[in-house]
């Protein structure tokens, strides 16, 4: 199976590269590298330097005919998209619909979104289900949630096939502290530098953290996961509540040395509690998360204290 993963050489997109090759697929990245790394692609895979939005991409999938597409390139920095809502728009929507005609009119068999819990906004019932209305508090959430959209319309009128995966807040190796779930990477890096970690309230604020190794596998999953599970959303998470405090404990656990905390007033908009209900992935995609925290968050540490 030859699939192109779009930002394969970005934080989830180099470790599903990983993935892909160890299943025997092949893999071919596409990638601008605004955010990603040409060193994140694993040795021997094709990286092809372009943009989402280039008119080269028909021309692309055409030559290669592509069987699948794992589609990470976006826009993934939250603030950036409330400050930039045209760019983000641009990048996260045409962009996608962009991939979208190529994979139609090159009979691609089937598209795997990367969505996000940032369509939920701030949820009152936990754990998240999929069926919750969406109410995104950001246009990044809203552009993944339109995005998802299209993924639905492509199905019904062209028959283009996807399965949208909605992931919680991931982290591991080779994540950027610029985008989405950066608090791992935040905190990695200021404990390893003996700078104090800001918390903002009381630290008791929960977030659902999963690792990027899960995340990579349940992008493979989805690719293979049979036709009844497909056109269909996904949350992809642990379904496990762990507090900023508990997780700046489990950190400091990692490096063996004590963390200094800096407790800052709340931030305006910021969501309490968040956890999302895994069962629907569990069940069709023939998928579990299998890391636990503490050791992710110590590979996590070890790969950027290696990397530095
Ligand atoms: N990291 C998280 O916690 C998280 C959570 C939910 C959803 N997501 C989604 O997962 C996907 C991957 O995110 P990530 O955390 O690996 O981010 P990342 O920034 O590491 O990866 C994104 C990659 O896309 C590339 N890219 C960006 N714009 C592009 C464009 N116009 N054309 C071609 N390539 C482009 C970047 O260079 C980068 O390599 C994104 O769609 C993101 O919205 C991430």
């Amino acid at each position: 199976m030859k699939v192109l993963v779009t930002g394969g050489a970005g934080f989830i997109g180099s470790h599903t590269v990983e993935r892909i090759l160890a299943r025997g697929w092949e893999a071919v990245v596409l990638d601008n590298l605004s955010t990603g790394l040409r060193t994140n692609v694993a040795d021997g895979v094709r990286m092809i330097e372009m943009d989402i939005l280039d008119d080269r991409l028909l021309d692309l999938f055409t030559r290669e005919n592509f069987d699948c597409v794992v589609h990470l390139a976006a826009q993934t920095a939250v603030p950036y998209s409330i400050d930039h809502p045209d760019t983000d728009c641009q990048i996260n929507l045409l962009g996608l619909v962009n991939i979208l005609e190529a994979c139609r009119k090159t009979g691609v068999n089937r598209v795997v979104f990367a969505s996000s819990a940032a369509v939920y906004g701030n949820a009152a019932n936990l754990p998240i289900i999929e069926e919750t209305t969406l109410y995104p508090g950001s246009f990044y959430g809203l552009t993944k949630c339109t995005g998802e959209k299209y993924l639905k319309l492509y199905s019904q009128i062209h028959n283009v096939e996807y399965v949208a995966l909605r992931y919680a807040n991931v982290y591991g190796e080779r994540q950027g502290d610029g985008g989405e779930g950066g608090v791992v990477s935040i905190f990695t890096r200021k404990l390893y530098q003996n700078q104090s970690l800001s918390i903002f309230g009381d630290g008791g604020q929960t977030r659902d953290f999963i690792y990027v190794g899960d995340v990579a596998a349940a992008n493979c999953q989805a690719l293979i996961a049979p036709k009844v599970a497909a056109n269909r959303v996904y949350n992809i998470s642990t379904q496990t509540q762990t507090s900023v405090n508990e997780l700046a404990h489990l950190l400091s656990q990692a490096a063996e040395k004590p963390v200094h905390k800096n407790y800052m007033p709340a931030r305006d908009g910021d969501i309490y509690h968040s956890m999302l209900s895994n069962q629907a992935a569990v069940a069709s995609l023939g998928w579990n998360p299998v890391m636990p925290l503490a050791e992710g968050l110590n590979r996590t540490y070890h790969s950027l204290k290696k990397s530095l």
